[in-house]
């Protein structure tokens, strides 16, 4: 644990990076490098930092928001009832603990509780109206997410039209799963075409319900289960456990497995059952759900700001075995991140062979002090990509020197012989060459994702055969794409072919006529430029014009000799002023900036970073090449009269609890683009507190501080 607030905020920014990452890799690309597990340690690593300091708590913050993040490219649904999700626990003490808490809660009261499989799957919800299917959609933020109605419809146990006597309205909540067997056989296909393997059933099932085309969906045979409800109209019941005989009756597939409970022994009991016959599933289940039976009782009980106080996940160890660690392999990601990768001798764990899992970073690497020639201890939950755990210190060879990352790869990128730095700001080594052909790839690959510029069919595999094909050696070769070429392109292999096709090559050539006159934030974000994320993409977009402009940007500069000149007195008012003036920066309110006395948009070392970038070879014949192809981004540039004149300017919000209408990240576009700030915690300098149902300790930190409270319809007003 961090000793001092500096400290703590450095690893808070370290940790929402990867976390962030990882979200990314597992809601959007379907395809997580890390275990479940490991995931919900670094979660709580950040939670319980942002605990112990909560004024670093900010609203961007991965433990402010409730999923991952609807897809742009399907249509939205809100959710009348949010989905939420579970706590998640791996001890069977916590599980204790969840009974008595709630024992605590509703003293004196027989509290019965259902314990079912968790299904590892996705997450949907079901619309059926008078007994018709009408919608379906995933979980997205919780609030919002995809339609995925048509998608969900080639499922065949799904009912189109529920049996006997419906209710008028009934959502149901359950998961959608690709089973076991199906996802040996996908991946089996996908390796004769030269594809990439899915990590895991529930990516796999993810990726063909976030399918644009139903038909991809129909092909990948998925199966469902259903496990709760959402808005009901005409079904008034009592119990949950009631829930599996109703939804048999209307014909939904539903657990055949669950128990009753109302002690902890007998809980846990019931999740020791579970785990004897779960792995004769269909199905992948990493664990068992407790819920309060009685929906009486759960509404006493409520919710806190995530998750429902009523009920709580139990997930299983992942399995473990031990394997030798052969060697130590450096793959290089698209902004130059080296990544070592464990080459192991190849393991049964899980039903699969296993020979290669994640290091993560150097600092991962020294921290559980792996050597080549160790033993190691590798732990892999369900179907998920491995990862190592520990070294079994005991049967290390005599001759094992600890690792040492820089000589390992020779000083150099394994990949172009390019010089390598290390990070400051993050636990990474860089390849310095942005010429790299490691980095190409990713870099075409994330230039035109969603999020990025998001050029229809362009991903990571087409990357992958352009760049090897010679067609792009870098982004903005995209721009002279040839539809001929391009629909010709193969993306499978020689033996087993598959060409990406005229019709899709069409629909990436106007997409890419699209892209030029995309806004200058997406243009930034996606040019790739190291420590340039969406948020700064966002703020440096809001105060510079065109692409030019950020590159010869006077304010970053600014920045720069503002933070450099610390200590000359005069020098720093003046170029401070100069910042507030223009709105980049802003007088700071904390005490700990005292001697500093601006806060600016962007720090020192991303303005470092992206003045680099620009003044490197490939930011210069970027910014010229731009111009040639008549590339001209939108431009979102707000004047710094205005940004003072805008009505929210210099007001800070915090948003707590779930609004009737509005999602979060809506909410927070709205303050944001009046001016507004949006912070994670609440303080005396807070001057408004958004506040929906369900809103938790920061509603009654601002009654006592006596703060301003608003509901939606104040907030609309102000709007
Ligand atoms: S109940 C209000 N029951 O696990 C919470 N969830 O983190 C409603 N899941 O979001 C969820 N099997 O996607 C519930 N039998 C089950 C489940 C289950 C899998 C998933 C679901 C949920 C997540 C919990």
């Amino acid at each position: 644990m961090p000793k001092d607030e500096a400290q703590a905020e450095k690893r808070i920014e370290e940790l929402r990076t990867q976390i962030k990452d990882h979200d990314r890799r597992y809601y959007e690309e379907a395809a997580p490098t890390i275990t479940d597990r490991e995931y919900d340690r670094l979660y709580r690593e950040l939670g319980d930092l942002e605990a112990k300091f909560p004024d670093l708590v900010t609203s961007d913050s991965p433990t402010q928001r409730v999923g991952g993040k609807p897809l742009q490219a399907f249509s939205q649904i809100r959710h009348q009832v949010p989905m939420l999700s579970l706590d998640n626990t791996y001890s069977e003490d916590e599980v204790a603990n969840f009974y008595k808490r709630i024992a605590k809660l509703l003293p004196d009261e027989k509290i019965p509780v259902v314990i079912e499989p968790k299904v590892d799957g996705v997450a949907v919800s079901v619309m059926y109206e008078n007994g018709k299917l009408k919608y379906a959609a995933t979980r997205g933020d919780g609030s919002v997410g995809d339609d995925i109605t048509q998608n969900i419809k080639t499922i065949k146990s799904v009912p189109h039209q529920l049996s006997g006597t419906a209710p008028k309205i009934f959502e149901v909540r359950g998961e959608a799963y690709l089973d076991k067997k199906g996802f040996e056989k996908l991946n089996k296909e996908r390796e004769a075409a030269g594809l990439p393997l899915f990590a895991n059933p529930r990516n796999a099932a993810a990726g063909s319900l976030k399918h644009l085309d139903p038909n991809v969906a129909a092909k990948r045979l998925l199966g469902m289960i259903f496990y709760g409800t959402g808005a009901v109209e005409g079904a008034e019941g009592d119990l949950h456990s009631k829930i599996f005989q109703l939804f048999k009756k209307l014909g939904l597939p539903t657990h055949q497995d669950w128990w009753l409970a109302d002690s902890v022994d007998k809980i846990l009991n019931a999740i020791r059952d579970l785990d004897e016959i779960r792995r004769d599933f269909p199905y992948e289940t990493d664990g068992a759900v407790i819920k309060v039976d009685a929906l009486e009782q759960r509404e006493r009980l409520g919710f806190t700001a995530k998750s429902p106080r009523w009920a709580i996940a139990y997930k299983y160890a992942a399995e473990r075995v031990k394997t030798k660690l052969l060697d130590i392999k450096v793959q290089v990601g698209r902004t130059g991140i080296l990544t070592p990768v464990a080459v192991l001798e190849p393991v049964l764990v899980s039903g699969s062979t296993v020979s290669r899992a994640t290091l993560h970073n150097e600092d991962e690497i020294k921290r559980k002090d792996i050597r080549i020639g160790d033993t190691v201890v590798i732990e892999k939950a369900g179907e998920v990509i491995p990862a190592v755990v520990e070294v079994v210190k005991s049967k290390r060879p005599r001759n094992a020197k600890p690792f040492d990352f820089l000589k390992h790869i020779h000083g150099k990128c394994p990949v172009c012989g390019g010089e390598v730095r290390r990070d400051p700001e993050f636990v990474a080594w860089r390849c310095e060459n942005l010429l790299c052909p490691a980095q190409t790839t990713r870099r075409v690959e994330f230039f035109a994702a969603r999020g990025a510029l998001d050029i229809e069919g362009i991903g990571g595999i087409v990357a992958d055969k352009l760049v090897e094909r010679g067609l792009a050696s870098e982004p903005l070769d995209l721009f002279e794409l040839k539809i001929d070429p391009l629909a010709k392109l193969n993306l499978g292999t020689e033996e087993a072919p598959r060409v990406f096709g005229e019709k899709n090559a069409t629909k990436a050539i106007q997409a890419l006529e699209r892209a030029k006159t995309a806004p200058l934030s997406r243009w930034l974000y996606a040019l790739a430029i190291p420590d340039v994320g969406k948020t700064t993409a966002n703020d440096l977009a809001r105060f510079h014009e065109t692409i030019e402009e950020v590159a010869n940007s006077k304010l970053l500069r600014d920045v720069i000799v503002y933070h450099e000149s610390k200590g000359d007195k005069q020098k720093t008012t003046e170029i401070g002023d100069r910042l507030i003036k223009s709105g980049f920066a802003e007088p700071s309110k904390s005490k700990a900036d005292k001697q500093r006395g601006i806060v600016t948009q962007v720090g020192p070392v991303v303005a470092q970073s992206v003045i680099d970038f620009f003044e490197s070879s490939v930011g210069r014949k970027t910014i010229q090449r731009m111009k040639q192809l008549g590339i001209k981004p939108a431009s979102e540039k707000i004047s710094a009269k205005k940004a003072a004149e805008l009505p929210f300017a210099g007001k800070t919000f915090v948003l707590t609890g779930t609004l009737p209408t509005m999602s979060r990240d809506e909410a927070s576009a709205k303050i944001q683009s009046l001016g507004g700030h949006v912070s994670g915690s609440v303080s005396k300098k807070t001057d408004y507190v958004l506040a929906g149902t369900e809103a938790g300790s920061k509603l009654e930190k601002a009654k006592e501080l006596g703060l301003k409270v608003i509901d939606e319809s104040e907030f609309k007003k102000m709007l």
